[in-house]
């Protein structure tokens, strides 16, 4: 019977997949003005149905060069083959330093390769699975809050929720007492800290706009906090081996310097916020399309039983949970969390079909990438089994990148990978999940890819 529900069915028309709905593109390309209009409304809306075909296309507006890259092989070029030539995007500095300072998300050069060293043995495949009891912890507690609320239940909260605990359990778990419930609070209670349009455009600091000085001095407590959070740590002897004491342990092999106090605020503010919020949308997402798609719901259930029978997820079992892996990346692409990565040219570049000038803003375009009809068939249908083994021969390097690629890929690539098997195969062995009559969440794009006016879904407990 098992083995009935974990065949594959035959997909030989795209009827019976489901396709969620998404922001409509607009015929062709968006004047000025309602470009302006539709990038501080939701960027999604800006990009039209054309770039979808299209290769590259340059633009140029606000006495700037910008160039729309949507092809594997030019964002691999950008991003891998000529990633010296680029670098962080003016824009992205703007919407990330005030919070994140010059964490490794942001800084560039030789402090780059440093703080990249320093927190890479975090990452390393035996101290993430040495993480994986943290996960399954904070997924099935996850899991039993949203039991208890049952009915139709608004996840997204609860999403951002679990994902932040998982990050300060495995990531700083050095820290002791209040601090991570006032540092969650924070960041994800009723005062997120997002910049304001004003200070993505680099305005002046002494002009006023609506949420000026609130995100201001919000994001003042916070350092403020992360602030003593270090000083607590540097203090105490405590060896966890969480990702704080990585950074403070690591050495320059040239000059034995550590990270200072400030480079150390500066990457655990990264890490929360680079850590959380992107894991969250992808689960969010995930539970979404599987509400939708009760065949595949049907699957994970099977897999998960037959893997973990009724424990908790494993290091050894998150290896075997390979359907999972693919509900997971068909999530990835077609909601993709961070759908621009966003470059700066710091030189003239011959990029074979395309030369690019120095200054120019470049934006490798995951969206398109990952829903264009020149690389996936029914791009907008749900089908995890485009991911497996015999269907993903072959396909591109760079066709799909939610991580992106080269040297700056994301360094909490597997981690977020190992962390939304596990909520999935704890979830579906708890509850079933189903859409909520009426609700059709559209994805809007501001530091993430989000569900616009949130995730409400019905909650099910399964009996036992
Ligand atoms: C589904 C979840 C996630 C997605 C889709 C995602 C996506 C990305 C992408 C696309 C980049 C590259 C940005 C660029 O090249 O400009 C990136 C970088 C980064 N990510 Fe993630 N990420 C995720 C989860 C995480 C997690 C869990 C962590 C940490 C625990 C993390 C930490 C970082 C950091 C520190 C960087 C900067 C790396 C560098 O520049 O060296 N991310 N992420």
């Amino acid at each position: 019977m098992m083995a009935d529900v974990l065949e594959r069915p035959d997909r030989s028309t795209a009827a019976a997949l489901f396709t969620p709905a998404t922001v409509a593109p607009p015929p062709r390309r968006l004047s000025s003005l309602r470009m302006l209009v539709a990038m501080h409304r939701n960027p999604l809306e800006a990009i039209d149905a054309e770039l979808f075909h299209l290769p590259f296309r340059r633009s140029r507006s606000l006495g700037k060069d910008h160039l729309a890259v949507c092809d594997p092989e030019l964002i691999q070029a950008v991003l891998l083959d000529h990633a010296d030539a680029f670098g962080r995007s003016e824009l992205q500095q703007r919407a990330f330093r005030p919070t994140v300072g010059d964490g490794l998300l942001v800084v560039e050069g030789e402090e780059w390769r440093r703080q990249r060293r320093a927190a890479a043995p975090a990452f390393r495949h035996e101290a993430l699975r040495r993480m994986t009891a943290a996960f399954a912890g904070a997924a099935e507690a996850s899991a039993a809050r949203l039991c208890a609320a049952s009915g139709v239940v608004d996840v997204e909260p609860e999403m951002r929720r679990a994902t932040l605990q998982v990050v300060m359990d495995t990531l700083l778990a050095s820290y002791d007492g209040a601090a991570p419930e006032v540092l969650a609070h924070t960041l994800f209670g009723d005062v997120v800290v997002r910049p304001t349009a004003l200070d993505l455009m680099g305005a002046p600091p002494w002009i006023p706009a609506p949420g000026r000085s609130l995100y201001r001095s919000r994001v003042r407590a916070l350092r403020e906090q992360a602030r003593e959070a270090v000083e607590r740590r540097r203090r105490s002897d405590l060896e966890t081996g969480d990702l704080l004491g990585t950074l403070l342990a690591a050495r320059d092999p040239e000059n034995a310097r550590g990270l200072s106090d400030q480079e150390l605020v500066d990457n655990i503010l990264t890490f929360i916020g680079a850590g959380h919020e992107t894991t969250a949308v992808t689960l969010t997402w995930t539970l979404y399309l599987v509400a939708n798609a009760p065949e595949v719901q049907a699957r994970l259930l099977a897999e998960a039983r037959q893997v973990l029978g009724d424990g908790p997820v494993t290091a050894d079992g998150l290896d075997r949970l390979t359907f999972h892996e693919q509900v997971v990346n068909e999530s990835l692409r077609l909601f993709t969390p961070g759908p621009l990565i966003l470059r700066t040219a710091r030189r003239d570049v011959d990029l074979g079909p395309v030369q690019v000038k120095a200054g120019t803003n470049v934006f490798c375009n995951l969206y398109v990438l990952h829903r264009s009809p020149r690389l996936w068939d029914h791009p907008s249908a749900f089908d995890p089994d485009r991911f497996s083994p015999e269907r993903s021969a072959g396909r591109r390097r760079f066709a799909f990148i939610p991580f992106g690629g080269g040297p700056r890929v994301c360094i909490g690539a597997r981690f977020a990978m190992m962390e939304a098997k596990t909520f999935l195969a704890t979830y579906v062995r708890a509850f079933a999940v189903e859409p909520a009559s009426g609700a059709q969440p559209l994805p809007r794009f501001r530091l993430t890819t989000s569900p616009d006016g949130g995730m409400p879904l019905r909650i099910r407990p399964r009996a036992g």
